[in-house]
C-alpha cells in the first residue's frame, strides 16, 4: 500500500461510533475510549442511514465478542487494522493485554491523539504493521503475544486488502493462534443480482472510500467468506450475537 496520512474511512467509523449505546462490560475505561472517540469525530459529518445501522449493528457484534472472551478468561485481545477503536481502553482489565495492529500514519496519530488528550493506555501494545508487507504473526509474537487463547478482532477492514494480502494474514495469525483462540470478522454480503437498490449502495461505498484513498480492494462475502476461512484455519461458526449471517458478521473458531 502506498504511504498514506492517518485512515479517514477510521475517522469516519469513529463518528458514526460515538452515537452508539455500547455494551457495557462491567468492568474497564469506557470514559477514556469515549474522549478517544469524540476527539476523532470532532466536526466529521455523518448521514444517519443505512450505513449508520449498519454500523451500529457490526459495533455491538463486536462489542460482544470482546466482552464474551474476556469474561470467559481470555486474556489477549488482537485488534487487527484498529482505526481509532476504543475498545482496548473501554474493556481494559488487569490481566488483559490489548495488541492494536495498523498502518504506521494512522497508529501514530492515535497516539498523539491519546497523549494530547492525557489518556493512558496501560495494557495496549500498538504494533505498527502494514499486511501488505509485514508477517503480522511474527511482529506480534516479538511484541509479546503468547501462545494462547486469544480473540483477534478484524473490523471494517476486509475490503481493503487484496485477496492475496487478506489470505496471507488469515494465515499469519492462524499460526499464532493457540487452540481456544476466535476470529471475529467482518466480511461482505451476497448480494442478490436483482436487487438495484444493494448495488447502487455498493457502489456508492466504492465511490466514497476511493474518494478518500481508501479504494475497496476485494469483495468477499458468504460462501467465498466462509470457504477462505476454513482455508486459512478459522472454522464460522453459528452465531447468536446479533451478526445474523445477512449482516456479514462472522465468529471463527481456530481448528
Ligand atoms: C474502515 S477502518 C476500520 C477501523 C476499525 N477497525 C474500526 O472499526 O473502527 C479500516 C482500517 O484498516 C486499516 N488498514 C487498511 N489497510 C491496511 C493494511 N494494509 N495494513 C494495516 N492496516 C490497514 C486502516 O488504516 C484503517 O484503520
Amino acid at each position: 500500500m502506498a504511504e498514506m496520512g492517518p485512515s479517514r474511512t477510521a475517522q469516519r467509523v469513529a463518528a458514526h461510533r460515538v452515537e452508539y449505546a455500547r455494551i457495557d462490560g462491567g468492568f474497564g475505561r469506557p470514559a477514556n475510549a469515549e474522549t478517544l472517540e469524540r476527539d476523532v469525530a470532532g466536526d466529521v459529518e455523518i448521514r444517519r442511514e443505512g450505513m449508520h445501522r449498519y454500523l451500529e449493528a457490526r459495533t455491538t457484534f463486536f462489542d460482544r465478542c470482546v466482552v464474551d472472551a474476556i469474561l470467559t478468561g481470555v486474556d489477549q485481545v488482537v485488534v487487527l487494522g484498529a482505526g481509532y477503536d476504543g475498545r482496548s481502553l473501554r474493556y481494559a482489565r488487569d490481566g488483559v493485554r490489548f495488541f492494536e495492529v495498523d498502518l504506521a500514519a494512522t497508529q501514530h496519530d492515535k497516539l498523539a491523539r491519546l497523549k494530547r488528550l492525557g489518556v493512558e493506555t496501560s495494557g495496549v501494545t500498538f504494533v505498527p504493521a502494514d499486511f501488505a508487507r509485514d508477517d503480522v504473526g511474527s511482529m506480534l509474537v516479538a511484541a509479546g503475544l503468547d501462545l494462547r487463547a486469544t480473540l483477534f478482532a478484524l473490523e471494517g477492514v476486509v475490503a481493503y486488502l487484496d485477496d492475496a494480502t487478506l489470505r496471507s494474514l488469515l494465515d499469519g495469525i492462524a499460526a499464532v493462534a493457540a487452540p481456544g483462540s476466535a476470529l471475529a470478522v467482518s466480511v461482505g454480503v451476497d448480494r442478490d443480482e436483482a436487487d438495484h437498490d444493494a448495488a447502487d449502495r455498493a457502489a456508492a461505498f466504492r465511490t466514497a472510500v476511493d474518494g478518500l484513498g481508501e479504494p475497496v480492494r476485494s469483495e468477499l462475502a458468504g460462501d467465498g467468506a466462509r470457504e477462505l476461512l476454513e482455508a486459512c484455519g478459522w472454522s464460522p461458526e453459528a452465531s447468536d450475537l446479533g451478526g445474523d449471517g445477512q449482516l456479514g458478521l462472522v465468529r471463527a473458531r481456530r481448528r
